[in-house]
């Protein structure tokens, strides 16, 4: 998202131009050197670690003392040196669950994708190279590849599913409804750098690098996060609580969930579903059966009644993918035959996945046998199945 640069600590106001004495600078950019950035200035060398764990690692190679197989035979091949990853390892969106009770022991980067965070339990804190980023239920916190972090919870219970999508997040044009629609950009949040604190502090310090998933480790004697004393740019953390989210609804019109499209990047549309009026009684209020053809429909459920739903509770998730028919289920047309669905007092999060996804066994651990046909069968009890 285009932003203008916010700029804290000690910074130069141009990039690569008189840098602040006893800093170096870093450019924290997308796109290559092409798309936004930011610049980090810090006390130490930001790739001074002192240990190294793993695969990920700088590399360097003496071409000249490879022996090819065409060095000597005129018939023989240049030599491999190095391979990407398989295609399907570069995955589009990934849809992980953290109930993370205690402070991560180490500082995380993740290279995969940006990763949008949605906190449906659970307060506590997240630390990060711009500053502390406090974090409640309803938080959706966007941390854009590659920024250093570490989640601090300061409850027991959190749980947030994170969507980690090869590509940044961005916010949707508005259209004609203009660009305080939904929610005014105002009310997103950054990182407090005046606040700019870290636990881990002293003895080593141990920061993950995930790379097409697989973690390393760098191990530094200083923290790369208390490290920078200043940036200034646009590439930095951000959130927004769903409370702020303000739905566009109509008496006289079925608004399409797409009109509440939150985030997207080209991967997925983050869709907000708050609480809004449904309209009058022309109107058809529940949603209407579809045949989702381009996207797997996700949707995590975080607080209310869900209008269109039976036998689903907060903390509960479905995937309705591509070519799998759905609609209201049959406890929702009788909700909204006794006139219980003028308004919905529901909060969820659909994530419109473009490509389709595949339940790994973690995630098959929490399937619900019965959801697949409870349009037939009505669930009111969740049925978790047995692993
Ligand atoms: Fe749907």
């Amino acid at each position: 998202m285009q932003r203008f640069p916010l700029k804290n600590g000690v910074y130069p106001n141009q990039a690569h131009v008189r840098i602040p004495e006893g800093t170096y600078e870093m450019e924290y950019g997308r796109e290559g050197f092409f798309g936004e950035a930011t610049h980090l200035y810090t006390k130490e060398m930001p790739s001074a670690w002192k240990r190294i764990e793993g695969p990920l690692r700088p590399i360097a190679m003496d071409c000249r003392t490879i022996e090819t197989s065409d060095l000597a035979d005129p018939n023989g091949t240049p030599a491999l040196l190095m391979q990407s990853m398989a295609a399907c390892a570069r995955r589009s969106l990934s849809i992980y669950l953290t109930r993370r009770r205690e402070p991560m022991p180490f500082l995380y980067r993740t290279v995969d994708g940006d990763e949008l965070y949605f906190f449906h339990r659970g307060v506590g804190v997240i630390e990060t190279e711009f500053g502390i980023l406090p974090y409640r239920p309803g938080d959706y916190v966007i941390i854009p590849k590659g920024c250093i972090y570490r989640l601090v919870p300061e409850s027991k219970d959190t749980l947030a599913i994170i969507s980690e999508s090869r590509t940044a997040f961005g916010i949707p044009d508005r259209g004609i409804l203009g660009s305080h629609a939904l929610f005014d950009p105002g009310v997103i949040q950054y990182p407090d750098f005046d606040q700019k604190r870290s636990g881990l502090n002293g003895g080593d310090v141990e920061l993950q690098v995930k790379r097409a998933g697989i973690r390393s480790k760098l191990i530094f004697d200083y923290n790369p996060i208390e490290n920078v004393v200043g940036y200034k740019g646009t590439v930095l953390p951000s959130k927004l609580n769903v409370r702020d989210f303000r739905p566009i609804s109509s008496m006289r019109y079925h608004v399409p969930p797409t009109a509440a499209a939150t985030f997207a990047s080209s991967e997925v549309y983050v869709v907000t579903f708050a609480p809004r009026f449904l309209g009058d009684d022309e109107v058809l209020r529940l949603p209407y059966y579809h045949r989702n053809v381009d996207y797997d429909e996700v949707i995590f459920y975080h607080e209310g009644v869900f209008f269109s739903r039976g036998g689903i509770e907060p903390g509960m998730l479905t995937l309705h993918p591509m070519g799998i028919d759905h609609g209201p289920q049959p406890q929702a047309w009788e909700r909204d035959r006794q006139g219980l669905t003028k308004q919905t007092n529901e909060y969820a999060v659909a994530l419109d996945a473009v490509e389709p996804l595949f339940v790994a066994p973690d995630g098959a651990k929490g399937i619900i046998e019965a959801y697949s046909t409870s349009w037939y069968y009505p669930i009111e009890t969740p049925q978790l199945a047995q692993v």
